[in-house]
């Protein structure tokens, strides 16, 4: 039996044309700043993104965390919402690798919004208090079930930042995802925000590779540094640079309107599915997160029950899993998959206690 993965649009395998154009590409040391592919890759995501300058790193947790790094000092504080991924998912980077104290704050849809902002305000000029340096957003929003948060939002959000003296950072790991779900192009998501992260090892399908790009002197500057430190500063690494140019090329990312389709099948079958609620609503781009009721069962055990039916999912709570749609995933292994989760639900509804 073939699993159908869903645990991650990660898990895409480099696809035989982006193979050989990595295996065509042209290399040089990227430390030098000599590899041309990497030095053609971060100029056309700069312009994408209409930032000065762009900087290829191995991972998004490497952007995000060169993004605070080059923006904070010790002692400084970091504002973010508590589920960004930022703060929740990079092994507590911000405090452990930057001195850098983060205060959580959600608006009424989860995200950081200016009405949230003005409340929590910055602190006080005081000897006492951190200085309150950075705002942090997401778009899509993961662990919001990939929301695209809304361009007012960002723009409300970061005008408040920059009236208050913060710099800003968009963690846009699925910034290409969030183009597609709200047809808001790549550079005005991006426009609100010092510095933007994106990933091309997710939906796009690179095997690897990640880009932080903003104002040039930060870029060159710091973040080059940072990455330096970090040990992210590669070599030939054009290799995969190659398969990024190759998805920006190739369509990979108009192609993600497809797996947000298949999401909205998957999401379909968990309304319909017995013990099983969308946790975020429903989906609007390629993650469809599901709360599995308690009086069934533990997503741990749903999930390993739909494993049996050659599905697998990613379990991120007592009670919660998430299906992710990806370019290796069919329409019709989407449909399979759909009908497994409400079989699944079905039996183990029956045999709940
Ligand atoms: C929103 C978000 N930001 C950052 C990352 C980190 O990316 P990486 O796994 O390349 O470090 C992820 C990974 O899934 C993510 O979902």
């Amino acid at each position: 039996m073939n699993l159908i993965d869903l645990r991650s649009d990660t898990v895409t395998r480099p696809s035989s044309g982006m193979l050989a154009a990595m295996a065509r590409a042209e290399t040089g040391d990227d430390v030098y700043g000599e590899d041309p592919t990497v030095n053609r890759l971060e100029a056309m995501i700069a312009e994408r993104l209409g930032k000065e300058a762009a900087l290829y790193v191995p991972t998004g947790t490497m952007a995000n965390q060169i993004a605070v790094g080059s923006q904070t000092r010790p002692g400084d504080e970091l504002l973010c919402d508590p589920k960004a991924h930022v703060y929740l998912w990079e092994g507590g980077g911000i405090a452990r690798l930057w001195g850098v104290t983060t205060r959580t704050i959600a608006g009424k849809n989860g995200w950081l919004d200016e009405p949230a902002l003005t409340e929590a305000g910055v602190r006080p000029g005081d000897d006492h208090y951190p200085r309150t340096r950075l705002v942090c957003m997401e778009n899509t929003h993961n662990r919001l079930g990939g929301k695209a948060v809304p361009l007012t939002v960002l723009q409300s959000a970061c005008r408040w930042a920059k009236d208050h003296g913060l710099a800003t950072h968009l963690d846009g790991a699925r910034l290409f995802n969030a183009v597609v779900a709200s047809k808001v192009a790549a550079d005005a998501l991006a426009a609100p925000f010092d510095t933007v992260s994106i990933c091309f090892s997710k939906g796009l399908g690179c095997p690897m590779g990640s880009v932080i790009a903003g104002r040039k002197d930060l870029i060159r500057g710091e973040a080059h540094r940072l990455r330096k430190m970090l040990g992210g500063g590669m070599r030939q690494v054009g290799v995969t640079a190659a398969a990024a140019i190759y998805s920006l090329e190739h369509g990979n990312i108009e192609d993600l309107a497809r797996d947000h389709a298949h999401a909205a099948i998957l999401a379909d079958a968990a309304e319909k599915a017995p013990g099983l609620t969308l946790e975020h609503g429903r989906p609007e781009s390629n993650l469809v997160w599901i709360h599995v009721d308690p009086k069934m069962a533990s997503g741990r055990y749903f999930a390993t029950r739909l494993k049996e039916k050659g599905v697998a999912v990613a379990v991120l709570g007592e009670q919660v899993v998430r299906a992710c749609t990806h370019r290796d995933i069919s329409e019709s292994q989407t449909k399979t998959a759909a009908e497994a989760i409400l079989k699944t639900a079905e039996e183990v509804w029956r045999m709940a206690p």
